[in-house]
Order: C-alpha cells, then structure tokens, then sequence
C-alpha cells in the first residue's frame, strides 16, 4: 500500500526526481532535527518528550528496512556512549519470537511512515509484557506515534522517494540526540564526546551542505566505470558496517543490481569465494580504529583481482582501484558523509541505467500489510 502525500505540494525543485531531491535536502533536515534539542547556554541536548522517563536498563529497537539499518548504528553508538546494552531487531522477526521482556525493558520503534505493519506488530506485542515504546517516525499522528508511550519526531518532511534516504539521515541525527541524552544521565558520556558532539553536530549542516555538490560529481564518474555490473559487495566494520547494508539496500532497490552488504571481517568466511574481476567491492574504509583491519580485508581483495571503490579520508594509505577521497569529520559524523555518497552513488547507477528511480518496480514507500 501506499501513503498518499499531497504530491502536488511536494514539488521536485528543480531537480530531476525526488530522490535526488530529498538527499540534497539533508544539510537541512539535520538543522531542523536539531531545532528546539539542543540548549545553547550549556551545549547539551534537551529531549523534553522523554523528561519522564530514566535511562533504559535495556533497549531493544525494532524496525524494518532502512530504519533497520539506523537503528543498527544507533547501537553502536547508545552502547558507547550511554552504555546501555542494546539490541537491534527485525521487526517480523520480533513479532513472533518467544520473547523474553518486563516492565524494565524499553523499545524503540524505529519508523519514518509510522504504519509499518510488522513494526506495528512487535510493539504491540513488547507491550503486553510492560515494556515502554518509544516511538521514533517522521509521520505525525502515524500509527507508531499514537501507540508508543513517549514519541520523538525527525521533522525530516514528507519524504515521497520510495528507497528512504532524508528520513534514515533524520533517524541517526535522532539516535545520537539520544545517546547523549543518556549518556550525560548516567554520566557515562566520554569527555572527548562532552566536549565536541554538540558543537560539530551544529557545524554539519553546512560542511555536509558545501561537500553535497563534488560528492554528486565522483558519484556520477564511478556510476559510469561501474554501472555494468552485475553484483556487487558492500563491506564496512563498526559504525560503517551498517552503512554498508544499506549502501547495497539502496543500490538494489533503485538500479536492481544486486548487492550484499558484510561486516569486513565476515568476508573471508564465505563472500571472498565470489571474488573475481566482474565483481567489484564498495568499501567503507574511513579514519577510525578499524581502518588498518578493514585495509587487510581489501587487500585480500585486491590479491583475487576484484576491484574496489573505497570511501576514504585524506592521507591514508589505501592502494585500491578508485579512491573515492571525503573530508573527515569528527567521530560518527562520518557516517553523515559517508551515507550520501552512498545515496548518491545508487542514484547515479540506477539514472543512467534509466531505471524509475522514484518509483523502483515492486517497492512500496509504506508496507502497512503483513
Ligand atoms: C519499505 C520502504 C523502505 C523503508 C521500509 C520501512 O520497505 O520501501 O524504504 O525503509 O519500508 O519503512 P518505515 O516507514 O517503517 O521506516
């Protein structure tokens, strides 16, 4: 099923379709996420919608799709931060699973339409055990919104592309809120993250919004070199490994190539078998603490002759086949960078193999059915 939004107001801007649009509007949608949450006096981050609530003991985020893929980063980071353990689930998985919940526990529904039925499903499950539901959607009044018990809205705007692009940008800017909302409850936030989340967070709007143009361009001359592919691998560890699904979730929703998406680590226990020069890898290999693990990966690679495009920073060393050089930022606000050239990569493929890139055949931007 569809959502129907008011497709007439949601003009296209100029550009040639909404998704291209909507991953353009990014620089924007994290400015308006952040309006009204963070307290300028004090730098810290103020989430009046979860005033009642303490810090969850633990925390289960359900969601589906590319909201799947936010929350799997959110982890990472609410674990590191907040030091609440967390788990990331399936929403069709959760739904029928034995689970084991009380009063303690907190869900977090993860969804931009708020009407995913599986995601719908789980939640109502987790609350027959006395769990707490926050809801975490870009739709007001949405299904989610109105069941959880507490709601956080990403005010990303309608979003009429069917692959999610703003709203997964509006739902990581969400998850960071909220690690560092909890992290300075417990007192569990590093002083480095203290110091510098908030005031770089504030500062990514227009550094994201300066890059968006160059990064369109090495995204076209790549989607060029790599659109007659047939498959493709995408690898990142850490925070960049849930971008690496969704960078292959993206590709294969829009251009219909297919697309996997692994931890770095994993490939050598099945995927490098696939490795040949008819299939080209997409690394995330970015300036973090994995970066000399994830460049051995490639290297195993490179030695089967597969070619890689590699989403680095200035000043690595990285031999691969085409370099695909961003600015760093600081700590996961990377991910941001990394995401729309990941967005932008599909987009270009998926255009110039003439695919209907806002419309992808058998996709719906809502499934509100089981
Ligand atoms: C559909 C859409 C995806 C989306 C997923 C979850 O499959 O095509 O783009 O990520 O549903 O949607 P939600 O609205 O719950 O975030």
């Amino acid at each position: 099923d569809h959502i129907n939004w008011d497709v007439q107001a949601a003009q296209k801007g100029g550009y040639k379709h909404f998704m291209l649009k909507e991953i353009f509007e990014q620089p924007k949608v994290i400015t308006d996420c952040l309006a009204g949450r963070i307290n300028m006096q004090d730098m810290s981050v103020q989430l009046p919608e979860l005033e009642s609530l303490a810090a969850p003991k633990r925390l289960h985020i359900l969601a589906c799709g590319t909201s799947y893929h936010a929350g799997m980063w959110g982890k990472y980071l609410i674990e590191s931060w907040a030091r609440i353990p967390v788990s990331v689930e399936i929403a069709s998985e959760f739904r029928y699973r034995d689970l084991i919940l009380d009063e303690d526990d907190v869900v977090l529904s993860i969804s931009q339409s708020g009407e995913t039925a599986d995601t719908l499903a789980g939640m109502r499950r987790a609350k027959e055990f006395g769990a707490t539901i926050i809801g975490l959607c870009n739709v007001v009044g949405s299904s989610v919104a109105r069941e959880a018990d507490h709601v956080l809205y990403t005010q990303a705007g309608p979003e009429i592309s069917v692959a999610s692009t703003k709203a997964m940008c509006s739902q990581l800017v969400l998850l960071y809120l909220l690690a560092m909302h909890w992290g300075r409850q417990k007192k569990t936030l590093p002083d480095d993250v203290r110091d510098n989340a908030v005031k770089n967070i504030l500062a990514l709007p227009t550094v994201l919004e300066t890059e968006l143009p160059r990064l369109r361009t090495r995204a076209t001359e790549l989607s060029r070199l790599y659109s007659a592919s047939h498959s493709f691998m995408y690898l990142g560890r850490g925070f960049q490994f849930p971008l690496a699904l969704e960078g292959a979730l993206k590709l294969k929703e829009i251009s219909y190539i297919h697309a996997e998406g692994y931890a770095s680590g994993e490939m050598k226990h099945g995927p490098i078998a696939l490795i040949d020069p008819e299939f080209p890898t997409f690394a995330l290999a970015l300036h973090d603490e994995l970066f000399l693990k994830v460049k051995s990966n490639l290297e195993e690679v490179q030695a089967r002759g597969g070619r890689i495009i590699a989403l680095t920073h200035p000043g690595l060393d990285l031999n691969v086949t085409d370099p695909w050089i961003i600015p760093e930022l600081w700590g996961p606000l990377d991910s941001f960078m990394a995401l729309s050239c990941l967005q932008l990569f599909a987009y270009e493929v998926a255009d110039y193999l003439g695919k209907d890139v806002d419309q992808p055949r058998n996709l719906a931007k809502s499934v509100t059915v089981e």
